[in-house]
């Protein structure tokens, strides 16, 4: 066979894109070249529909073995009873808990998706919103915090079967205890889909879940720094939510309900060479070197909020205690939104994206905020006295949003910027 040039020429290029730019949208990473070693190996190959040792196919006997390392290091990263690596992604991993926990018309409750929530968490254009009835909490107006009162007076009127924590958008912790109090008081089960700041929390740096949700859900690719993906955990005092005997029996049994809703119910074969890339990044995160890792991206993204805060930009809620951020250009630059600062900075090499801010009076596609986050350019290895430079480069083409001179100027320090970290720190 011919090389592929036209496909391998566009992959080239993609490549050069990503080490000459400055990367900031929050969602993104850079993998070690052993997790991309694992994604780009023969077990793409293989067909191993079910689980290990309950497979569908023969000559599954070393997937097994990867499944299970997989499946035992992530439970020993989040200290958790029960899990599934083979949701294909996040989205797929929440659609297949509301399938085991929800009815069509179901009511359950998550955050707004202009407030920070994500599309899986009832956005009508969605699988949640189209099947289930979605009620939307918020984020209060004055600081930008979720507003656990409207939370609780929600769950008490609506009587949500689900409660959903977590966010795409948001950069405070969660209290997953009050939250679970609201839960229980209205008869809910509490899932949080912890798909960003799942690294401080495999790390004890951000609030853990367990023992207060019943599911926990995540991606595999954004802060943790492994292959696209998901999973769906469970804590070791999982309780009872179905009324049964004992506990351990409704532990047993809601695993069997989570495991039939990934497989046979919304996926097919299991991507084993992803199930394999995310095993070595589990292993990974459990390191000192992930540990020291997701402190520098805490403490780059708290320089970076101050910066941005020193150049007079409003961060909601008034910085961070995560890795991303959410900038509300209407205080700095009214007239400008979220799409033209994100198209006019990747003139200048800085990957953004635009983000609807709480109470935005503009549309998704245009949206008043952006929203960055430091989880890749920390895997390149920048520090704080970088993010000074950084949120200086990026005030400069907002500031100069039609001067094409000052953007390439701004393009050629980025370039040169980013020549100085040519690694990524893992490897
Ligand atoms: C909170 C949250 N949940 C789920 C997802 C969906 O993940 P994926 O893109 O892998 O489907 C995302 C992705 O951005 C997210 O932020």
């Amino acid at each position: 066979m011919q090389r592929d040039t036209a496909i391998f020429d566009l992959i080239g290029k993609e490549d050069r894109r990503q080490m000459e730019g400055i990367e900031l949208i929050a969602s993104e990473n850079f993998v070690s070249s052993q997790v991309m070693e694992a994604m780009g190996s023969c077990l793409t190959n293989k067909y191993a529909e079910g689980y290990p040792g309950k497979r569908y196919y023969g000559g599954c006997q070393f997937i097994d073995e990867v499944e299970t390392l997989a499946i035992e290091r992530v439970k020993e990263l989040f200290n958790a009873e029960y899990a599934n690596v083979q949701p294909h992604s996040g989205a797929q991993a929440n659609a297949a808990v509301m399938l085991a926990v929800l009815k069509p018309g179901d009511v359950f409750l998550g955050l707004d998706l202009s407030h920070g929530g994500h599309l899986t968490h009832g956005s009508f254009v969605n699988y949640s919103g189209i099947l289930y009835r979605p009620v939307a909490y918020e984020v209060t107006r004055e600081n930008g915090v979720v507003d656990y009162e409207m939370m609780g007076r929600l769950a008490e009127k609506e009587k949500p079967r689900l409660i959903i924590a977590g966010a795409s958008a948001y950069s405070r912790d969660w209290d997953y205890r009050r939250m679970r109090e609201i839960a229980d008081r209205a008869g809910a089960l509490l899932m949080a889909d912890i798909a960003h700041p799942a690294g401080f929390i495999a790390t004890g740096m951000l609030n853990h879940p367990f023992p207060w949700c019943h599911i926990v859900t995540s991606t595999t690719h954004k802060t943790l720094r492994g292959p696209r993906g998901g999973i769906i955990l469970m804590g070791s005092d999982f309780e009872n939510p179905w009324g049964l005997k004992t506990p351990k029996g409704a532990a047993k049994m809601m695993s069997q309900i989570l495991d039939s809703a990934v497989f046979p119910g919304t996926q097919g074969g299991p991507l084993e060479h992803v199930i394999a890339a995310k095993a070595v990044a589990f292993e990974e995160a459990l390191s000192e070197g992930y540990r020291k890792y997701m402190k520098q991206v805490r403490d780059n993204a708290k320089v970076m909020a101050q910066e941005f805060i020193g150049h007079g930009y409003k961060v909601i809620s008034g910085g961070t205690d995560n890795h991303s951020m959410l900038i509300d250009l209407r205080t700095k630059v009214p007239d400008l939104s979220g799409k033209v600062v994100e198209n006019t900075l990747v003139k200048a090499d800085i990957t953004i994206n635009k983000n609807m801010v709480p109470f935005d009076d503009r549309s998704p596609f245009q949206t008043s905020g952006i929203r960055v986050g430091t989880p890749a350019i920390t895997t390149r290895g920048m520090k704080e006295i970088d993010m000074k430079e950084v949120v200086g480069l990026i005030n400069e083409v907002i500031m100069n949003i039609s001067d094409d001179k000052v953007i390439a100027l701004v393009k050629q320090k980025v370039n040169d910027m980013m020549a100085k970290f040519p690694k990524f720190t893992w490897d």
